[in-house]
C-alpha cells in the first residue's frame, strides 16, 4: 500500500489544504494529514486538538484520510506510519526556494522517502492560513476559502459576530 504523509501546521485548515489532501486522496492509496504540535516559527491561534478535529470534520467523507499530531522530524513520522511519500502543496514560486531546502534536507535524512510537491489550484495560489485570520479578524468574508464548520471556529475565537 502506498502511503502518503501531508505534513503542515493547518492553523486552521483551509480549503487550499483541502485541495492538495483529496487530490493526494486520489493517487495514493491512503493519506495522513499529520498535524505538526508546536511550530517554534508560528504563533498559533488553534490548539493541536483543535486544529485535529477540524481536519476530521474537514475530511469525514473520505475514507482514505486520516489525521494525527506529530512531534519532532518529519521524516520520522513518516517512518512510524510507513508512508514512503511525503506530499507538499506549491502555490507559488515563492515557495519553491522553501519546498526544495525542506525536500533536499529530508531526503538527506531520509532516502527512502520521496517528497512529492502538488501544484495548489489555481483559486487558492494567493491563500494561507495567516491571511485568512486576518480577514476574518477584520471581518471581511472567508466563506469562499474554508468549509463552514472552520469559518465558525474561526470567528469563535477572534470573537467575531457570526
Ligand atoms: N493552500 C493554502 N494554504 C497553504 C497551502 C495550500 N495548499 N499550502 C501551504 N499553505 C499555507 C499554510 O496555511 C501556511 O500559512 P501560514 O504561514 O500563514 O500559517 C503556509 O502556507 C505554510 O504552510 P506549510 O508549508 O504547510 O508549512 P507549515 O508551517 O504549516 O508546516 C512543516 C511546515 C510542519 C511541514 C515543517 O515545519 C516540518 O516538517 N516540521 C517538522 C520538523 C522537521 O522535520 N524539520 C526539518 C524539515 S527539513
Amino acid at each position: 500500500m502506498t502511503i502518503a504523509l501531508y505534513p503542515g501546521a493547518f492553523d486552521p485548515v483551509t480549503y487550499g489544504h483541502m485541495d492538495i489532501a483529496t487530490r493526494a486522496a486520489a493517487i495514493f492509496e491512503k493519506v495522513v494529514m499529520a498535524v505538526f504540535h508546536s511550530p517554534a516559527s508560528k504563533r498559533l491561534l488553534f490548539s493541536t486538538e483543535e486544529r485535529i478535529s477540524l481536519i476530521r470534520e474537514a475530511v469525514r467523507d473520505f475514507r482514505n484520510i486520516e489525521v494525527m499530531s506529530f512531534t519532532g522530524l518529519t521524516v520520522e513520522v513518516a517512518r512510524e506510519v510507513g508512508a514512503q511519500v511525503v506530499v507538499r502543496g506549491l502555490r507559488m514560486a515563492t515557495d519553491f526556494e522553501y519546498e526544495f531546502e525542506m525536500a533536499l534536507m529530508n531526503r538527506k535524512l531520509a532516502p527512502e522517502i520521496d517528497i512529492v510537491c502538488l501544484m495548489t489550484s489555481l483559486e487558492y495560489q494567493y491563500v494561507s492560513s495567516s491571511l485568512l485570520k486576518e480577514v476574518a479578524q477584520l471581518r471581511g468574508d472567508i466563506s469562499s476559502f474554508v468549509p463552514p464548520h472552520v469559518a465558525a471556529a474561526l470567528k469563535e475565537k477572534l470573537g467575531v459576530p457570526a
